[in-house]
């Protein structure tokens, strides 16, 4: 039986892109199942981009600062996400929120990863709050992007320690090398095995077909 075609994926990425060369590298063993069709961002001059480049993979720039309005720039992000007909769509430290157009185009297809345990410590500085608190776990959780922030249900999650000699940067970094590898694991596995979202609840595997 011939093997089936790679789960097509687009990564939106707003900064190093170490997570997208991470998705990047494991694309290139066939058993993986997937491959990284286009990388999209909402800045120029990005190491994410510069990545995708090395690889050969097509890349676009959407600025919120270049459109009419926030809807009209969701509404082109859209449009071109939607020209490489992904099965995935995946935030990989993309540093806006997408708004409803583009969650209603791709449906359970969109999954953004996040530096800390949710539903604790949403927004742009979870290892910095993570910290402040003096929680002594953290981690990185995948989930699958709904309307709020970091709100989402969850796909996956990974425990990192808080250690007493951290600063941000240093937890930051821990934090960065177990979310890489959990994002390349769970993404392979909705490549190869599809999700089912009930509710809050995500397995994966493909839905139960109705009898
Ligand atoms: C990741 O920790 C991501 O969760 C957060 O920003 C970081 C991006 O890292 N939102 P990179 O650009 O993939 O290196």
């Amino acid at each position: 039986m011939p093997a089936a075609d790679p789960a097509r994926l687009v990564v939106l990425v707003s900064g190093a892109g170490t997570n997208l060369q991470a998705l990047i590298d494991a694309c290139g063993d066939p058993a993986y199942g997937a491959r990284v069709v286009a990388v999209g961002a909402d800045r120029d001059d990005i190491e994410g981009l510069a990545r995708a480049e090395r690889a050969g993979i097509p890349t676009f720039v959407r600025k919120v600062g270049q459109f009419s309005s926030r809807e009209h720039w969701d509404l082109t992000l859209t449009e071109s996400v939607a020209a490489f007909d992904p099965d995935v769509v995946v935030l990989a430290g993309f540093m806006k929120l997408v708004g409803s157009t583009f969650l209603r185009r791709f449906p359970d297809r969109v999954v953004n990863t996040h530096p800390a345990l949710c539903p604790a410590f949403p927004g742009t500085s979870g290892p910095a709050d993570a910290l402040a608190y003096g929680v002594k776990v953290t981690g990185a959780t995948l989930f699958v992007v709904d309307e709020g922030v970091d709100t989402g249900p969850i796909v996956a999650q990974v425990v990192v320690p808080v250690e007493d000699t951290d600063d941000v940067e240093a937890l930051h970094e821990r934090i960065k090398v177990a979310e890489r590898r959990m994002l390349v694991d769970s993404v392979g596995r909705m490549a190869r095995e599809g999700i089912t979202v009930s509710g809050r609840r995500v397995r994966f595997g493909a839905p139960a077909r109705a009898t």
